[in-house]
């Protein structure tokens, strides 16, 4: 008996599907790579007529100062926070975006936007306070009446824990950071495990340890 050839299975019917298939899946991944790879944010944001018209001088980003800012050669936007670097509107490429949160007294995530469209940068004298949004009261700074606290943007917005489906998608994707990320997992500041026993950052025993 002859055992099957594939040339068998060849004619134009199975040609035209094997085909469409291939095209099929390179239009795909290049639609994938295609919107991974824009720029709008850079575009955008590095602006800084534009996004004073905006009304956003502060949020003036440019490529050098992330370069430089995170040690990270030709990183861009997207890599970090997510969001659509295909579009051209604020709204439409903030869509995803992960960026930083800000949680209210009684637990809740607060609008960036209403609460505090201020750079967040290091201010006022108080060293535990000093990331945390601040209110000007009779020349000096306290801290914003409405936020409790400020997390980054690696948590999950209802459990406020580490999420590390979070860093697949950013620090841990293939090509950058997958094996730390991996060990990082497992740790005891990634699983928020025992932290409250420790007295230390470091030594003996410590979160950072
Ligand atoms: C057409 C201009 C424009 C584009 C495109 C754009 N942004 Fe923005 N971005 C703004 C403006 C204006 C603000 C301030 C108002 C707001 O938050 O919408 C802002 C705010 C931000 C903030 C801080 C606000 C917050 O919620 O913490 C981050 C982070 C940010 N953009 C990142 C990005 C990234 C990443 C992209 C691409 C995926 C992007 N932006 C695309 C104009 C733009
Ligand atoms: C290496 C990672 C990384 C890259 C690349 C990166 N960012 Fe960020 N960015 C962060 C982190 C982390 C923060 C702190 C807030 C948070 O948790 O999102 C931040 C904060 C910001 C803020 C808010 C600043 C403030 O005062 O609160 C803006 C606006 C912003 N990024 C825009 C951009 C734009 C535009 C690009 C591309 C040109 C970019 N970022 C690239 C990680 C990154």
């Amino acid at each position: 008996m002859k055992i099957g050839t594939i040339s068998d299975y060849i004619n134009i019917k199975t040609i035209i599907i094997f085909t469409f298939q291939f095209f099929l899946i390179l239009t795909v991944l290049g639609y994938h790579s295609w919107k991974d790879r824009g720029g709008e944010c850079l575009k955008c944001h590095s602006d800084i007529e534009k996004m004073t018209k905006l009304g956003y001088p502060q949020f003036y980003v440019t490529q050098e100062m992330i370069e430089k800012e995170s040690k990270h050669p030709n990183v861009r936007c997207q890599e970090c926070h997510l969001g659509n670097p295909r579009a051209k509107e604020p709204d439409k490429a903030h869509k995803g975006m992960l960026s930083v949160l800000l949680v209210s007294e009684d637990g809740n995530i607060l609008k960036r936007k209403d609460i505090y469209p201020k750079p967040l940068i290091p201010s006022g004298d108080d060293m535990i306070r000093k990331m945390l949004p601040q209110v000007e009261y009779e020349g000096k700074l306290y801290p914003h009446p409405d936020v409790r606290n400020v997390l980054w943007h690696d948590r999950d917005p209802i459990t406020f824990n580490y999420d590390p489906a979070i860093t697949k998608k950013t620090c841990g994707k293939s090509n950058c950071h997958p094996a730390e990320t991996e060990q990082f997992h497992t740790t005891i500041m990634a699983t928020n495990f025992r932290q409250r026993t420790m007295t230390t950052w470091l030594n003996p025993y410590g979160p950072q340890n």
